[in-house]
């Protein structure tokens, strides 16, 4: 297992960083400003009208995607089914250290929860069963998956938003493939949207030589440009 280290980052909410690739869960300019702009403005934004939609995550990580997601649904008409991928899941420790309730309060503040709220979102996400779906609450149902990305077995035409958050491809080549764009394509319904933070041509053309309207967006401080990708 390679080292990890919790680390602030620009916007008052942490990431965890891992020296030996010098690579970070998310952008040190912000994680929780990034999360919003990649996964949530050029992601959920999309589907707000929408009674009940599927969502897969590339990477579930800290938890920090399906946490915002959680919050920004919560309490609302729309009904999310989030299925979260991640082979190497982040331990109770780091979980105590990750301070995501707080900065997300004071990163957007028209949240209407209070912090200890959040808080209790974000351990019921983490502590929820793996491998089966649960309901969290009457709008969010969560299944958690402890695999390999690549060796998973994708369910065809079964979402409606990829969020695609694996770390980049500097260190992982071997995510960023058609290879395994292919997989997540045939698991899209019509007209889902994958969103992802890198803007990488050799990731533009995998997309598109996959099947995907690939188009390029603003990224979040400290990048100029990402990818959204229609099926
Ligand atoms: C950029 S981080 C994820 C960030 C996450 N979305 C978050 O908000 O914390 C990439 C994640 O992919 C996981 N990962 C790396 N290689 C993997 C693989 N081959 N299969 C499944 N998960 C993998 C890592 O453990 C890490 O949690």
């Amino acid at each position: 297992m390679l080292e990890r280290k919790i680390i602030p980052t620009e916007d008052g909410s942490v990431t965890i960083f891992i020296p030996e690739w010098n690579e970070s869960y998310h952008s040190k300019h912000g994680a929780i400003q990034e999360a919003y702009h990649v996964f949530i403005q050029n992601g959920l934004d999309f589907f707000r009208d929408k009674n009940e939609i599927s969502i897969l995550e590339i990477g579930l990580g800290t938890g920090l995607n399906a946490l915002i997601t959680m919050v920004e649904t919560f309490g609302g008409n729309q009904k999310i089914n989030y299925t979260g991928i991640e082979k190497y899941p982040v331990s109770k420790e780091e979980i105590s250290l990750l301070n995501f309730p707080a900065s997300l309060k004071e990163f957007n503040s028209k949240i209407k929860f209070e912090i200890p709220e959040i808080l209790q979102f974000y351990n019921e996400l983490m502590t929820a069963e793996w491998d089966d779906f649960v309901e969290i609450n009457p709008n969010f149902k969560l299944k958690k998956i402890q695999a390999d990305f690549l060796d998973f077995d994708y369910p065809e035409n079964k979402f409606d938003l990829v969020y695609f958050d694996a770390f980049g491809a500097r260190v992982q080549p071997e995510l960023w493939t058609e290879e395994l764009f292919e997989k997540i394509y045939k698991s899209m319904k019509t007209n889902a949207v994958f969103t992802t933070y890198s803007a990488k041509g050799s990731v533009r053309r995998a997309l598109q030589a996959v099947g995907l309207k690939v188009e390029k967006r603003p990224g979040p401080p400290g990048k100029r440009e990402m990818l959204i990708a229609k099926k």
